[in-house]
């Protein structure tokens, strides 16, 4: 065998290290997301983690990874401040505060990657923040979109910011692409569990409790989403982030309902064929893919075991869930309704997890609060604090409309 001559060998590609921003590090996704860079822990290294006000597993977080900054943007106490500080004191990691600290953590020149596992608007302006500063976004806190994509997406591409999607079902879609232009997409058919509540009658729906509608049957999340999932309302908000990821209108995003979650999602192209992507219901695998995108390395989340699939059902979505219907009218309308949607959604979700009002509720406070706005006050082409007015407006009406 004749011998390699070493010179002609191609150079070993260098590792590129991608330094991340962890934004909701304590958090369901932002556990899972410390989880996927500490297994590729020669791929990643993590800047910076950030918190709302759970001070104590954000003091753990740092003393495991030990970021440059850990940031808690909304303290309850300044007794808690003061714990974390002294937690942290003889480490290397610097604290900060409040939700300004969110934005410079976004805007870092130390951080080529943000992953955005915030919930809830509050994810808006570090969004922007990181957007603007041309980072690769890792996106799950489809709030933002949702609130004001048609700012953040034109922003992305004047700033040459990539946005991957971590939602299950926007990674299937972006993963299926793979296959076809989006120019050759018929339609999308998101695939959603239809949650706790799927065969429940209209009655018994009318007494759900909290701890009913927070037992989802397949994932595992946090508190908010698990809600929008038992009202679909986080589907309606799924349609409207596809919509701004994607660029589809409505008539080609479609819901199905699939109770195993198997299928993540699929793409209908313009030829007839149907790509899909399937796993398990673990959103490590999401996270990990928009976390190494293009690329794919040997993953940490669990693996699909074909031997126990015993069965993949469909059934049509739409007549049974009126939030699903308020998501195309969000997408149909564009402006302010997006903001006033979410916010809605936040305040009733909210309240409803209180005890303040009834499950059946929800998505009737919210599309009172969303057809009073449509009627005035709307806003076809709004300024980031017109969408900020919105957002404060219906968080005013839907407190008034719960008490
Ligand atoms: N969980 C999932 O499987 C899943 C799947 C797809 C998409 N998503 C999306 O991912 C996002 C996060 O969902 P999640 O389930 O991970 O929620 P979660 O478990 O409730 O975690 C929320 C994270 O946001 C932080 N946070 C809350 N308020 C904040 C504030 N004012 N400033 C800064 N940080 C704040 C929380 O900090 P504290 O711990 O201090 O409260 C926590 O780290 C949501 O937009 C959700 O729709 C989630």
């Amino acid at each position: 065998m004749p011998k390699l001559n070493k010179k002609i060998q191609p150079p070993k590609q260098a590792k590129k290290i991608c330094r991340i921003a962890i934004l909701g590090s304590t958090g369901s996704i932002g556990c899972n997301a410390l989880e996927v860079a500490t297994h590729l822990h020669n791929r990643f290294k993590i800047v910076g983690i950030a918190a709302g006000s759970n001070w104590e597993k954000l003091a753990s977080q740092a003393a495991a990874v030990k970021p440059r900054v850990a940031v808690l943007s909304d303290p309850s106490d300044a007794e808690d401040v003061n714990k974390l500080r002294s937690r942290l004191k003889r480490s290397r990691t610097k604290v900060e505060l409040g939700s300004e600290a969110l934005e410079r953590m976004a805007a870092r020149p130390d951080v080529d990657m943000v992953i955005a596992a915030v919930v809830g608007a509050v994810g808006l302006k570090p969004v922007l923040t990181a957007v603007r500063h041309g980072k690769t976004v890792a996106l799950a806190n489809k709030e933002a979109l949702v609130v004001a994509g048609g700012l953040v997406m034109p922003m992305a591409k004047k700033y040459g910011s990539n946005i991957i999607p971590i939602d299950s079902e926007h990674s299937a879609i972006f993963q299926s692409l793979r296959s076809g232009r989006t120019s050759e997409i018929r339609r999308i058919i998101l695939t959603a569990s239809g949650g706790p509540f799927r065969d429940w009658s209209p009655d018994s729906l009318a007494k759900a409790t909290v701890k009913e509608a927070l037992n989802h049957p397949n994932w595992n999340m946090g508190p908010k989403i698990t809600i929008d999932s038992a009202t679909l309302m986080n589907k309606a908000l799924e349609l409207i982030e596809a919509h701004w990821l994607f660029g589809l209108s409505a008539d080609k995003i479609d819901v199905v309902i699939h109770p195993q979650s198997i299928i993540h999602s699929m793409i209908e192209f313009v030829d007839g064929s149907i790509i899909a992507q399937l796993g398990t219901p673990d959103m490590r695998t999401a996270i990990q893919y928009a976390m190494t995108h293009p690329n794919r390395f040997d993953g940490c989340s669990n693996r699909l075991d074909w031997n126990n699939v015993k069965t993949m059902d469909f059934m049509p979505a739409h007549d049974r869930y009126p939030a699903l219907n308020l998501g195309y009218e969000v997408i149909r309308r564009g402006g302010t309704s997006g903001a006033v949607l979410n916010a809605a959604n936040e305040v009733a979700n909210w309240e409803f997890r209180q005890g303040k009002i009834p499950f059946s509720r929800i998505v009737a406070i919210v599309a009172d609060v969303l057809n009073s706005h449509l009627k005035s006050g709307f806003i076809a082409r709004p300024s980031l604090a017109q969408l900020l007015d919105a957002d404060q407006w219906a968080r005013q009406q839907t407190t008034l409309a719960v008490s």
